[in-house]
């Protein structure tokens, strides 16, 4: 089976909806955001840090394209992957994309609390954070719309989701 994309902002939970859906199709799952960790042994903020963002999108690409050929895999990409280069249509030709969505707001309250340092969002006060994420999510959903499904993913449907996976699948 082709791989499963989950694509989104920052902050919509496309790691934690990964796992369980892996887990529900007894499929691999992949990081995307670990992956790109493990290959240039440096985390993706010292990366961003030490080398800047145009390298960092130019590597994404490349290993997001190394991902084409995976089999029974649901991968977690970066918030940004599907906005750069032709990664949005390379992921929908050779795999199924499933689009995160929520409001601002939600993903606003979500990346305050996270844990995890996000280099895009450094030093932003939560009002700072909040316009932010409004005119990123504007500007990025003429990407995260071309995927082939969306799913609420403040309460994700997951038997739902699972069931239109597999059909198109079929279908192709
Ligand atoms: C980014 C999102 C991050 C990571 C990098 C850039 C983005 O991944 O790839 O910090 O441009 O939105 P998550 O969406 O997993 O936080």
């Amino acid at each position: 089976m082709r791989p499963v994309y989950l694509i989104g902002f920052m902050g919509a939970g496309k790691t934690t909806l990964g796992k369980r859906l892996a887990t529900a199709m007894g499929l691999t799952f992949q990081d995307l955001d670990h992956l790109f960790e493990e290959k240039y042994k440096l985390n993706i903020n010292s990366f961003f840090e030490k080398y800047g963002e145009n390298l960092f999108r130019k590597f994404e690409y490349e290993l997001i394209k190394s991902t084409y050929e995976m089999q029974d895999v649901v991968i977690s990409t970066g918030g940004g992957t599907p906005c750069f280069f032709d990664s949005m249509q390379g992921m929908n030709q050779n795999g199924v994309t499933v689009y995160m969505q929520t409001t601002p707001a939600g993903l606003t309250s979500r990346l305050v609390n996270a844990k995890r340092q996000r280099p895009l969002l450094e030093g932003k006060s939560p009002e700072e954070l909040i316009l932010y994420v409004t005119e990123k999510l504007k500007e990025r959903e003429k990407w995260y719309t071309q995927a082939h499904f969306k799913i609420d993913a403040i309460n994700p449907d997951l038997p739902k989701l699972i069931g239109e996976i597999y059909s198109l699948i079929s279908e192709k």
